[in-house]
């Protein structure tokens, strides 16, 4: 078995329970390119399989990150790798401006929302320093080509004391939680994309989960980009994990 962050043909599956053979997961510009054309090509139907994928259950964990910021309404915030706009959607509603980037023009197209939209790669953010109350992320840190650079510019962008929640998918650890999960996401939802959207994007989603670094080493990259109280908590027995850090620094009055 491989582990969290190694590519080869032997691939942990989205539970980490058992190995296909695959081709090796792309990484560098190769990585870039594939995840742009691929979010490209599922934006039209890209709601609609996340609602499919997690009974809806993402919508409560998304309001759950936004209300993870604990900033007051008026806050300027930025939705990385914001994609269709779900969390755009909620921050708005909870009174924050919120403006949105994606590396992808087919799912800002598909972005519903009145947000100024930015399309940039996480890695160069197109905003000056300190320029964010607070940042969500939905879903895009095992998509980011180079975490550590994603990370430094998270960083930068926002003010000290500005806050970071992020949504990424997990692992559960109950083994009886772990063999459904991994049935779920590594032949259902292929065949549930094959039906409604892209099989290849979905037969991808639970492979990608193999680049997301375990929780000590999230921590530890966080700290070194810069941030401190960084806070890890499974959602749902481990179907998700919210990641809440606050930018180090002291906070400009
Ligand atoms: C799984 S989707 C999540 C979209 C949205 N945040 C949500 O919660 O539904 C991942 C998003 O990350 C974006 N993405 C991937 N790599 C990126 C990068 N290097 N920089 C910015 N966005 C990126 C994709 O285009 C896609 O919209």
């Amino acid at each position: 078995m491989t582990r969290r962050g190694e590519d080869g043909p032997l691939t942990r599956t989205a539970a980490g329970s058992s190995t296909t053979r695959e081709s090796p997961l792309p990484t560098g510009e190769e990585k870039t390119a594939r995840v742009r054309a691929m979010f490209d090509t599922i934006a039209p139907r890209y709601d609609l399989m996340n609602r499919l994928m997690t009974f809806g259950l993402d919508q409560s964990w998304r309001k759950g990150t936004v209300t993870a910021l604990a900033l007051p309404a008026g806050s300027l915030v930025l939705d990385l790798a914001c994609g269709t706009g779900d969390l755009t959607r909620l921050a708005q509603r909870e009174g924050h401006r919120v403006v949105g980037t994606d590396l992808s023009a087919g799912m800002l197209a598909a972005n519903g929302t009145p947000a100024p939209l930015v399309e940039a790669d996480g890695s160069q953010l197109p905003f000056a320093d300190g320029t964010f109350d607070g940042m969500v992320c939905g879903y895009a840190l095992r998509n980011f080509t180079d975490l550590a650079a994603t990370m430094a510019e998270c960083a930068r962008v926002l003010r000290p004391g500005g806050r970071l929640a992020v949504l990424e998918v997990d692992a559960p650890t109950s083994r009886l939680w772990r063999a459904g999960f991994d049935l779920w996401f590594t032949k259902a939802v292929p065949m549930l994309g094959s039906v409604i959207s892209d099989t290849e994007a979905y037969r991808y989603l639970p492979r990608s989960v193999a680049y997301l670094p375990a929780a000590p080493t999230l921590r530890a990259m966080l700290r070194h980009a810069g941030f401190s109280a960084v806070g890890i908590r499974p959602l749902a027995g481990g179907l998700s994990q919210l990641i809440v850090a606050t930018r180090a620094g002291e906070p400009v009055p």
